[in-house]
């Protein structure tokens, strides 16, 4: 085992007296006639340490080449601090510098940057006291999915990334081939000819694993996929990726209710283990937040602060209504009547971001599960109630967020979901492996799919999607 220490266990352990080496990248130096400040941060924690030098001690050049960004081993010791702002810090006796940082081209100074300005700079931005803080929280977000599941007997299923399938039936795929694109082969009719593609048919990123997904519940009983997914809507918002994380349980025998239990007890619990995984990250962020809000007008910021919102999802139960309960909100509302939504509420409207976020914000202040959605804006696998009209479908809507979760009850009846594929023009021969299920054992049962990014951006308070995943994919931006 290695002897090399983290400032994370360094400052857990504070063996005050003793000689150590950290190791890490230059946040700030300061020099003032006798003495030198240098803090530095390795990235194992929000925390960075003051190494305290006497410039008599060390060649001019060496502190000279010590500047924000560069990386260094410092060997001292631990000493309880002199300053104000930090508990420990370290004499330093031997100062080795790895590599430079010329101040002349090293972007990040230590000065406000814009987020705009470090999503140009995504190589580096892991490197400021924000996105140090978001990987860790993303990180213990990801290990509380895992654990979570494992703790309450779920099997964690891997489903493919290369598809021939459209799981969601939305057309927006990126396509995975082989063929010359300047010159693909084709057939006698003049179209490309994918059976001389790789995989000898079509196929594309996935949308969702759900599909697979319900393979595996459907003998193993409990499974749970968490897997990069891939969508191509041309969707420029804060709340879109062409590349994100999805979480996706699938359980045999579940019903709609005990869908949606699970979903409201998996979120508060993920929230739950950021509070209490996190709450050096989340102190931060929640000032972050709050310097930030003082640039917007009063509507526009958050009623509470980060960790009173967190807590706040924890301690009250979500509201349940269906969709069409949500509808006739909609259409009583001051809101509605005083024309103040951009689009139009009716009976069968996909719910615009606007109407979401007025009743978690306005109407219920909580986050909200709609159920039982008009079939017409759902995907074929969702199961037909007996009304003829709507789907077991339901999505949990957070404040600030719109929907973070989307799932539903399976259609378990072969004859109910053939002809609902068919309806829907939906190509039979790609999914002949799924109606199988529905004619060998079929059972009932229920899933829904968390988009991690989404949660991602409700726990650290950050505005733009972009700013919670290490390299962002949106339209016309795959950098890094
Ligand atoms: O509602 P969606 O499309 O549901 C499905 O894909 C189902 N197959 C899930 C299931 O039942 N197993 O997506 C699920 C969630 C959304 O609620 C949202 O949080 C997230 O995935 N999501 C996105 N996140 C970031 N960027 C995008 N373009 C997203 N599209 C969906
Ligand atoms: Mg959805």
């Amino acid at each position: 085992m290695t002897d090399l220490k983290t400032i994370a266990e360094i400052l857990k352990e504070a063996q005050i007296g003793s000689e150590m080496t950290i190791r890490g990248w230059v946040r700030t130096k300061r020099d003032s006639k006798n003495v030198v400040f240098i803090n530095i941060n390795d990235g194992s924690t929000i925390h960075s340490i003051q190494v305290v030098a006497d410039p008599t001690q060390f060649n001019e050049q060496l502190l000279h080449d010590i500047n924000t960004g560069a990386g260094v081993a410092v060997k001292g010791i631990l000493i309880a601090s002199q300053g104000s702002g930090q508990a420990v810090e370290l004499t330093a006796k031997e100062i080795n510098l790895y590599g430079k940082a010329d101040p002349n081209e090293f972007p990040l100074q230590p000065k406000k940057h814009s987020l705009e300005f470090l999503r140009e700079i995504a190589h580096l931005r892991p490197r400021t006291n924000t996105f140090g803080a978001i990987l860790r929280v993303r990180h213990a977000l990801a290990f509380a999915i895992h654990k979570y599941f494992n703790d309450k007997g779920f099997y964690y299923l891997n489903t493919p990334i290369i598809t021939g399938s459209d799981a969601e039936g939305a057309g927006e795929m990126f396509r995975v081939t082989t063929l010359d694109a300047q010159n693909p082969p084709l057939t006698e009719e003049g179209k490309i000819d994918y059976k001389q593609d790789f995989f000898g048919q079509e196929t594309n990123l996935t949308v969702s694993g759900q599909l697979e997904g319900e393979l595996g519940a459907l003998a193993l009983g409990k499974i749970y996929t968490f897997g990069p997914t891939f969508r191509a809507e041309n969707s420029n918002t804060a709340r879109h990726l062409a590349e994100f994380w999805m979480i996706e349980p699938e359980m045999a025998f579940y019903q709609l209710k005990d869908n949606m239990d699970l979903a409201e007890d998996f979120l508060k619990y993920l929230i739950q283990y950021a509070m209490q995984n996190c709450a050096d990250e989340l102190v931060f962020l929640e000032k972050r937040l709050l310097d930030e809000e003082k640039q917007l007008a009063n509507e526009e910021r958050a009623p509470m602060a980060l960790r009173e919102k967190l807590q706040f999802i924890i301690d009250n139960p979500f509201k349940r209504l269906t969709y069409t309960e949500a509808i006739d909100v909609l259409l009583n509302s001051k809101a509605h009547k005083k024309g103040k939504f951009k689009f139009p509420v009716e009976w069968g409207i996909d719910l615009q971001s606007e109407h979401e976020r007025y009743l978690v914000e306005k109407e219920f202040k909580a986050p909200v599960i709609l159920t039982n959605y008009p079939k017409d804006i759902k995907a074929f696998y969702m199961k037909q109630n007996e009304d003829g009209k709507t789907v077991g479908a339901m999505d949990v809507l957070f404040p600030g967020i719109g929907e973070i979760i989307g799932g539903s009850e399976r259609e378990s009846d072969y004859d109910k979901l053939l002809q609902r594929i068919e309806e829907l023009n939906i190509n039979k021969e790609t999914i002949w492996w799924y109606l199988e299920t529905r004619k060998f054992g079929s059972v009932p049962h229920s899933g829904f799919g968390l988009g991690f990014e989404r949660l991602a951006l409700f726990v650290t308070g950050m505005r733009n999607i972009r700013d919670v995943i290490p390299f962002p994919r949106t339209p016309k931006s795959a950098k890094f």
